[in-house]
């Protein structure tokens, strides 16, 4: 506990007086809802996680931070006191939490492609997390998205390299501030290590909750020299940023699952990059690795590299498990106290042993204005104007504007995937701002909506704004065969076309789509998806902020035109990654294909 000696010689006094059970224990982690605090103390689990929608009744950021107290607390009476670490997904801002900013989606960073605004809006996340009593974000993803037909592409920064390596290390920055030692900082996660992004279509064998998985979770089919060159870059990034933790991927190369992978995890991560942190398993990841032999799965991941096992849930089976294995010589005893001192290491270095939680009564960090203000600002830079004609944009006030569509008046659908629960969903599912509201808020009586274009007969205006959009989904269930929008969404496009001169239509989706019936728009705007703040899109269509907004993906012409690698940017494509206009229709890019 001495404060002034340094984080190896702590870790490593500290190692040295843990019996075998502590040390498994710290390599644990369950997620809340399968232990509670006393039992979590009693096997002296290392960390508790919220998945994907893990909030505690009621979801406040009061009722957070007691939870998690109570899971520290119950931690510090313990034979050795060593402090948990708690884990959420703040993936566009502190998600799961109702009231929290949403910020958009990463898709929607990339197309900013501005790092300063990336630190900004993972600084404010970080704060909103502190205020809940949580310092561990499983983010940034810095996959690099090959295929945009992956129902994770929302989750990237874009499909060149260069740009997530520049944005993830900026996130991290914005994440762990001025240092993990200080209270106000939440560690951040690169994942999910290697390859995430890189697999082929069809070759996933996993599955969800509406079936089949496509690409999630499935194979990069690339040699390993390409697999480095394409996904290595944003480790290096991330590692030189202060990352202390990463994630490993569920996907597979040709030698087999990453969570078995000792020359990736081992060799190449903490080996050629040097990497000094803990390596965390994903969700029940480590038990794909020998389909159907749980001692074999585990033995190998942890062999491989893998330090912290995210279980989640069953921890009795995980700890007996591991306590055979070491005990039958197939795990060996140094790579244990090599996983916990990793572990060990990283508390000691954020000043959990001095500070085990973040300063209480910051209930009101959560969704605070200024935070909303960043992504409102983050929302109009991420806006990508693919078409205009005229001078219809900006939007000037006076008009009169129809607007309709499901998407325009839903803050479920503007956030998408991962907020409030692990695949979103329709409806008014936390605080925020409408596009509608937004518009209404300036326009007044000249706005006129109707989420159908179901206008009473005879209305006529110079603009309308039809919004189509994609329905919330994370992970493999937004694996797509079709990258079609909703064919009701776009009926409402032929429903407002006669009534209107001029028709714009704001595309909110996670990747390109296939625009159909959407080209035949005067104009088209991708919002991807916004998050709570609209008012940015606003902003942008009223005029009082600029389009500078480009695609951070290749929009391809058709589905079987989404993979990407080795091809040439117009190879199949509608617009090239980089593209975007101005409202003068003036090139923020590459020109149209
Ligand atoms: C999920 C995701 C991972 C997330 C973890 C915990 O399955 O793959 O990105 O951090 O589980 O929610």
């Amino acid at each position: 506990m001495d404060a002034g000696k340094s984080v190896d010689e702590r870790a490593g006094a500290l190692l040295g007086q843990m019996t075998l059970d502590e040390k498994i224990g710290e390599m644990a982690q369950i997620e809340k809802n399968a232990i509670d605090a006393r039992t979590s103390a009693a096997f002296n689990v290392g960390s508790i996680l919220s998945g994907g929608g893990g909030y505690p009744d009621p979801n406040t950021p009061q009722a957070w931070y007691d939870m998690v107290k109570s899971y520290q607390d119950a931690a510090l009476g313990t034979r050795l006191g060593i402090p948990i670490l708690y884990g959420v997904d703040a993936v566009h801002g502190h998600n799961n939490v109702a009231g929290a900013t949403m910020f958009p989606q990463n898709v929607g960073i990339g197309a900013t492609n501005d790092p300063a605004l990336a630190q900004q809006v993972c600084a404010a996340t970080a704060a909103e997390m502190n205020a809940t009593g949580v310092r561990w974000d499983f983010g940034p993803v810095v996959a690099v998205p090959q295929d945009i037909r992956w129902g994770r592409t929302f989750e990237g920064y874009g499909e060149r390299t260069d740009q997530v390596a520049t944005l993830g290390a900026a996130c991290i920055k914005g994440l762990q501030g001025s240092g993990l030692g200080a209270d106000d900082t939440s560690a951040a996660t690169a994942k999910h290590f290697i390859g995430d992004g890189g697999t082929a279509f069809g070759s996933s064998t996993s599955s969800g909750p509406n079936g089949p998985y496509l690409l999630d979770q499935g194979v990069d089919q690339v040699d390993e020299a390409t697999l480095l060159k394409l996904f290595l870059p944003p480790y290096r990034s991330a590692i030189d940023a202060g990352a202390r933790i990463v994630m490993v991927s569920y996907s597979s190369t040709t030698a087999g699952k990453v969570h078995g992978d000792r020359h990736l995890i081992t060799d190449i991560l903490k080996g050629q990059l040097g990497f000094i942190g803990f390596v965390l398993s994903d969700w029940g990841g480590v038990d794909q690795v020998v389909p159907g032999n749980y001692s074999a799965s585990l033995e190998q991941g942890i062999n491989a590299g893998i330090d912290m096992v995210m279980v989640p849930t069953d921890y009795v089976r995980f700890i007996t498990t591991v306590k055979s294995g070491v005990q039958a010589g197939t795990i060996e005893q140094e790579r244990i106290d090599d996983a916990v001192r990793r572990i060990l290491r990283v508390k000691f270095e954020m000043g959990l042993f001095e500070k085990p939680m973040p300063a209480a009564g910051k209930a009101s960090d959560v969704g605070a204005d200024a935070h909303r203000a960043i992504a409102r600002t983050a929302v109009a830079q991420s806006a990508v104007l693919l078409k205009t004609s005229g001078n219809l944009l900006p939007i000037t006030s006076g008009r009169k504007v129809l607007l309709a569509g499901q998407g325009a008046d839903d803050i479920g659908i503007q956030s998408g995937g991962w907020t409030i629960t692990w695949q979103g969903s329709e409806g008014e599912i936390t605080r925020g701002t409408t596009l509608r509201a937004a518009l209404a808020a300036r326009l007044g009586g000249n706005l006129a909506f109707d989420r159908n274009g179901a206008f009473p007969t005879g209305t006529k205006a110079e603009v309308g704004i039809v919004v189509v959009a994609e329905r919330p989904y994370a992970e493999g269930v937004g694996d797509s065969s079709t990258l079609q929008l909703p064919d009701n969404d776009v009926a409402v496009i032929a429903k407002v076309r006669p009534l209107v001169k001029s028709l714009v239509v704001v595309v909110m989706s996670g990747r390109p789509v296939i625009l159909g019936d959407v080209a035949s728009a005067d104009a088209i705007v991708e919002a991807w998806l916004p998050g709570t703040e609209a008012s940015g899109l606003t902003d942008v269509l009223l005029g009082d902020k600029p389009f500078v907004g480009t695609t951070p993906y290749t929009w391809p012409k058709a589905p079987a035109d989404a993979p990407r690698s080795g091809k040439a940017p117009c190879d199949g494509a509608v617009y090239p990654v980089g593209y975007g206009l101005d409202s003068t229709s003036k090139l923020l890019g590459p020109p149209a294909c």
